[in-house]
């Protein structure tokens, strides 16, 4: 990015899907992000014949709540457990009993859930054993890529909120479930808030990437605090409804705002003295990805996979003809916090087509977001402007099945690399470019469009939105059994 805001180059390098090696749990390799970060890096610098002297600073962002595991000498001891592996759920069960649900959520404003890195830590102590006593260094999948380009032990406060060990309202280390959970401090990683300078590019991590030893490196933040300084998320009353592979409605408060339910996360903001909250969707671009997987993407006429589903999708009405999707492919966070809950479709009869399942699929995950504006109502947390982001923000049909599923208008930036964005402006913050987020996403961020809500769309699908919140508490005790078979 340039002092300007505009983007100067950019590159990517896929690395290898998440491995599912049994229902529910999904793992990946460490290395293989640090050798896709560096291609990537390698990319965008000849891309744009920058010289590595031009770079003044460089921001992270990534995939939240991973548990990479190193040795003293710091190689991966075995494959990150990532955000949506749900095999800890006895782990979560009893951090609920003791020190209990509440306790928890007065420490660290959260409850215990599968996601959360801890819960992660206290599986590998306990069913792997030999692999934890090797352990000396916990990290989140970024702050990897960042020990390997610069050798440095950091983590900013979004992405260390969303491990159950940070004080969120305190943005520390909380010393009470570091203390009851016998985990040792020394393994975790320096905080840092996000646009703090933590760190130079070593030599071996210059030697990598191409870029210059010594150039600083900010904190960052995790995907999601990222994606939100991308968009402009940086006040009350602006929110997001971002589908990635997951789906996250996300809203910028000025203090540590609580569901008593513990239905939405709290977290730290990428802003120093700002929070955030947050209702995920587990399975939100990957239900189409699944089904893209599974069943293809119909004929190909040269055009994106992607494009040619939505495409197939607008021959079906609004309202799918009365298909439902529960996107629930890898349990659930909001509303439900319920690592056993299965993916559904429902109401299919024979006159039904590929293209009303693949439109029941774009509703279901919009109807599974809009679950997060229902709590916000209920905690009174406002929605004045909402911003799309993601690759539900790229598709025509997806956005306007969104603003007629939120009944309220979207708007979509000019900016589309969500948390490569973000990150970017962080690092811009960290070299001074700005004196701080607010002032950097006041002059870069700026809206490129406006999708309003079409009032027939919306009466069909607020009607529908009732039956879809039936579905789960209807079918809860046959996912139960559902998830009991599929692990034995
Ligand atoms: C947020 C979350 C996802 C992952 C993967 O809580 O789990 O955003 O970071 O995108």
């Amino acid at each position: 990015m340039d002092e300007r805001g505009g983007v100067a180059a950019s590159g990517t390098e896929e690395h290898a899907p998440f491995a599912s090696p049994r229902p529910g749990w999904a793992e990946q390799d460490p290395r293989d992000w640090w050798r896709a970060c560096a291609a990537a890096v390698k990319k965008a610098l000849r891309s744009a014949k920058l010289h590595r002297e031009e770079i003044s600073c460089v921001g992270f962002s990534g995939q939240m709540h991973g548990a990479v595991l190193l040795d003293t000498k710091g190689e991966v001891i075995r494959p990150a457990l990532i955000w949506c592996d749900q095999r800890t759920d006895a782990q979560a069960q009893k951090l609920a009993a003791t020190p209990g649900s509440d306790r928890l959520i007065q420490w660290t404003c959260n409850p215990p859930l599968t996601n959360f890195t801890l819960t992660k830590l206290l599986w590998v102590r306990e069913v792997e054993p030999a692999n934890w006593e090797r352990v000396r260094f916990v990290m989140l999948p970024k702050d990897y890529v960042r020990f390997r380009l610069t050798g440095e032990r950091a983590i900013d406060m979004a992405d260390a909120s969303g491990t159950l060990l940070l004080d969120v309202a305190k943005r520390a280390w909380s010393a009470e479930v570091l203390r009851r959970t016998e985990i040792d401090r020394e393994l975790l990683p320096t905080l840092f808030e996000s646009p703090a300078v933590c760190g130079r590019i070593s030599k071996e991590g210059a030697d990598a990437t191409g870029l210059k030893e010594g150039t600083p490196v900010v904190a960052g933040a995790g995907d999601q605090a990222a994606g939100a300084v991308g968009m402009g998320i940086t006040r009350a009353g602006v929110v997001s409804a971002t589908i990635g592979t997951s789906g996250v409605v996300f809203a910028a408060t000025d203090r540590p705002a609580l569901d008593p339910r513990g239905r939405l996360h709290t977290f730290c903001h990428a802003i120093p003295g700002r929070w955030h909250v947050m209702g995920v969707t587990q399975a939100a671009g990957l239900s189409l990805r699944w089904f893209r997987d599974r069943f293809g993407a119909g004929p190909n006429d040269g055009h994106d996979p992607y494009e040619r589903l939505t495409a197939e999708a607008a021959h079906a009405p609004v309202g799918a003809d009365g298909v439902f999707w529960l996107p629930y492919l890898m349990g659930e966070r909001t509303p439900h916090l319920d690592p056993s809950a299965r993916a559904a479709l429902a109401g299919l009869s024979a006159s039904h087509t590929r293209a009303h399942v693949i439109r029941a699929i774009l509703e279901g995950v919009a109807f599974s977001l809009k679950d997060t504006f229902t709590i916000f109502e209920e905690m009174k947390v406002p929605v004045d402007r909402l911003r799309l982001g993601g690759g539900g923000a790229r598709s025509p049909l997806w956005r306007q099945i969104q603003a007629d599923v939120y009944a309220h208008e979207v708007e979509i930036v000019e900016a589309e690399e969500g948390a490569a964005y973000g990150a970017a402006i962080l690092a811009g913050v960290g070299a001074g470019a700005w004196k701080n987020v607010d002032e950097a996403c006041d002059a870069v961020i700026r809206v490129a469009h406006r999708v309003r809500p079409i009032p027939e769309n919306c009466t069909v699908l607020q009607r529908n939105y009732q039956t879809y919140r039936r579905i789960y508490p209807a079918l809860r005790a046959v996912f139960e059994v559902a998830s009991r078979a599929s692990v034995n």
